[in-house]
């Protein structure tokens, strides 16, 4: 097979998006604004979530049995919708496979580089904010900076089981949220792909002038640069074939993509 057959046939597969549950759901919505011919594959690990409080090894385990699911339906780059499988398993993937991965982390730079009060908050899950790889770049980019790192308890079950608007959820926020408006940030980090899906809610409690950042429209725009450089952007116009594999049941997988429904599927598959 000549290199150009490779890529001719290559660039017209899938790309593989995956993550502990439906949080991920929250990055395929950039990648499918940016790259709307793009066909995915989206799975959806919601048996095994949460991810945030397992060892890096059953995390980096998981994280495997994601990826060879993805390679086996044809993915020709995985997308790590996960902030904590990012954080824990990433280089391990790397090293183990050759197709592209692209991961998420806590979007703590920009954070760093924009704030006045020298205060930024941050909510993740406790394997994020206990990871190597989140304490280097803290170190490199917000030495600094105060950051206050909250760990988001019992975040990761309520939008899993669609709960987001339930009055507890509210309460829970503001216990995590108080010390950061103590501490006057300007910018919250919300290191979850499952924490978007809390923005509504996390804005009542803040006040006005605090900016929340999360890192999906970059994890799309570095999707498109990878397919770019490597000659797998999918140039027909067409409608997209979009898949989302739930290996539980799908009704919060259903909720976060009613706006979606005539573009999707959602299927259970065992993996
Ligand atoms: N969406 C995952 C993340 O970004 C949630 C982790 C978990 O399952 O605890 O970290």
């Amino acid at each position: 097979m000549t290199s150009s057959f490779y890529f001719y046939t290559m660039n017209k597969q899938p790309i593989g998006i995956f993550d502990s549950g439906v949080g991920g759901t929250s990055i395929w919505k950039e990648i499918h604004s940016l790259l709307p011919n793009e066909d995915t594959i989206y799975l959806a690990d919601s048996k095994n979530a949460p991810y945030g409080h397992k060892t890096q090894d059953e995390i980096q385990l998981l994280s495997v049995k994601n990826t060879e699911k993805l390679i086996d339906l044809g993915s020709k780059i995985i997308v790590v919708a996960c902030n904590t499988a990012t954080t824990n398993a990433i280089d391990y993937l790397r090293k183990k496979y050759s197709i592209p991965f692209i991961g998420i982390e806590p979007a703590i730079k920009p954070a760093a580089l924009k704030t006045k009060t020298k205060q930024i908050g941050i909510l993740a899950t406790k394997g994020t904010l206990q990871s190597s790889l989140f304490t280097k770049t803290s170190e490199l980019y917000a030495n600094q900076i105060n950051v206050i790192e909250v760990i988001g308890e019992g975040l990761v079950p309520i939008v899993e089981n669609n709960l987001v608007n339930n009055p507890e959820t509210l309460k829970l926020l503001q216990k995590f949220l108080e010390p950061m408006i103590e501490a006057n940030i300007d910018y919250l980090v919300l290191g979850c792909s499952h924490y978007p899906y809390l923005i509504p809610q996390i804005k009542k409690l803040l006040p006005e002038n605090v900016v929340i950042i999360d890192s999906g429209r970059a994890v799309a725009r570095q999707t498109k640069a990878v397919l770019e450089s490597n000659n797998l952007l999918n140039d027909i116009i067409k409608k997209p074939n979009c898949k989302f594999f739930t290996n539980s049941n799908s009704t919060a997988l259903s909720a976060l993509l009613k706006d979606y429904e005539n573009t999707i599927s959602i299927s259970y598959l065992s993996f």
